[in-house]
Order: structure tokens, then C-alpha cells, then sequence
């Protein structure tokens, strides 16, 4: 079955929690998208805000952060679910970090941006209940989808069949069933949902 995830980048910043309402009914998770100015070009959200969001589903919290193990525990005591670490901020501590947010009792999830090989984390793949596949480059809403994540996701669905796999950036109407039939399970989207009149029908318009 697949989920959606509504990633709130796109919403209106000034009144999250009515933002998240309107998208609720219809969403499977919430994307938080956590970005420091370093590691990606640009800066949202940190703890504090997680911790003030109001809504029934699960969270996932994207930490587009360098040393993101520093933060984990703080981000799964603020009411993350999963916490989704780039593989390019953890390098050698990778394995570490995923062990560290199961540890604390939340879902481990390993991200990698557009032009980094699935090979290099497939050592990892006992360590991981998700991965995020990107197919935009971190750090801003409103891209386009990079066909090149159609064979990593393929590759990644080979590997673990039981990997549930997260696809972000770009996700629309056209791109949507392009990710699902490569073996997406959960599909990221932003601009899509939050831009559109009828925010229910964008997201039912996924699936
Ligand atoms: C990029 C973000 C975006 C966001 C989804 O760093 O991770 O991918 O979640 O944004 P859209 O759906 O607008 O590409």
C-alpha cells in the first residue's frame, strides 16, 4: 500500500499546525524537513518546532545536518518516528548513528542525495527500516524529479525486500506512478500538495 507523506517545506510556516490539518485526513505521515545552512544551502526548522506540531501521524524528521548523530535524540524527544540521516553527513559514523536512533526507540532511516551510489550503502541495509532515495537535490522545495532515482530504488527493492523505501523531491501526478512502479513505498511531497486548490485531491491523485 502506498503512503504518502506530506513534507510541510512547502507550507505556510506561519500557521503549521492548520496547515498539517488540512492535509491530515489523507496523509500517511508528516515530512519534516531539517535543513542548517551547511550541509544544504539553506535553514528551516529545528526541535522546538517538531515538539509544537499537533497531529496524529507519524513524523519523519529529514536532517539535511552535518554530525546529525548529535541531534537524533533530541529530534525523537521532540515526537520524531523516523529519523532520516544523509549518508553524506554520517560517513564513518553511519552505522553508528542508525544503531543510536533504534536504540532510542525510533525507526532508522538512511538518506542519500542524487549522485551518490546505492553500492556505497548497502553495507548498511541491516541497520535501516527506511531509505530516503532523493530525486532532487536537498535543501529546496519545487524541483524537478531525477529519473536517475528510478534504478537505485529498483536496486534498493532487490537488495531488502522488506526495506521500506522513501522517495522525495519532485513528486507529482506524472512522477508518482514512475517512483511506485520502481518499488517506492512511501512517497515524499511538498510543492505538489501544499501549491494545490485541493490539497485531499493531490494527495488521492499519488496513490
Ligand atoms: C528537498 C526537500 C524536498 C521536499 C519535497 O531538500 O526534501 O524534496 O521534501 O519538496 P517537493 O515535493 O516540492 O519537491
Amino acid at each position: 500500500m502506498i503512503k504518502i507523506a506530506p513534507s510541510i517545506l512547502s507550507a505556510d510556516f506561519g500557521c503549521l499546525n492548520e496547515e498539517i490539518a488540512t492535509v491530515e485526513p489523507f496523509s500517511d505521515l508528516i515530512t519534516v524537513d531539517v535543513m542548517d545552512g551547511i550541509f544544504v544551502p539553506n535553514i528551516t526548522v529545528g526541535m522546538g518546532v517538531v515538539r509544537d506540531l499537533k497531529t496524529s501521524l507519524p513524523i519523519e524528521c529529514h536532517l539535511m545536518i552535518v554530525e546529525p548523530w548529535k541531534y537524533v535524540e533530541q529530534f525523537l524527544d521532540a515526537g520524531a518516528d523516523i529519523v532520516s540521516v544523509h549518508f553524506e553527513a554520517t560517513g564513518e559514523k553511519t552505522a553508528q548513528t542508525l544503531q543510536m536512533i533504534r536504540e532510542k526507540g525510533g525507526r532508522s532511516s538512511l538518506a542519500i542525495k542524487p549522485a551518490t551510489s546505492i553500492d556505497e550503502i548497502l553495507p548498511f541495509l541491516p541497520l535501516m527500516d527506511f531509505c530516503v532515495v532523493m530525486s532532487v537535490e536537498p535543501g529546496f522545495g519545487g524541483q524537478s524529479f531525477l529519473p536517475s532515482a528510478l534504478p537505485k530504488i529498483r536496486k534498493l527493492r532487490e537488495q531488502k525486500p522488506e526495506l521500506e523505501i522513501i522517495v522525495d523531491g519532485g513528486i507529482n501526478s506524472e512522477t508518482a506512478p514512475q517512483a511506485i512502479k520502481a518499488g517506492a513505498d512511501i512517497l515524499v511531497s511538498g510543492s505538489y500538495i501544499f501549491k494545490a486548490e485541493d490539497r485531499g485531491a493531490a494527495i488521492a491523485s499519488l496513490r
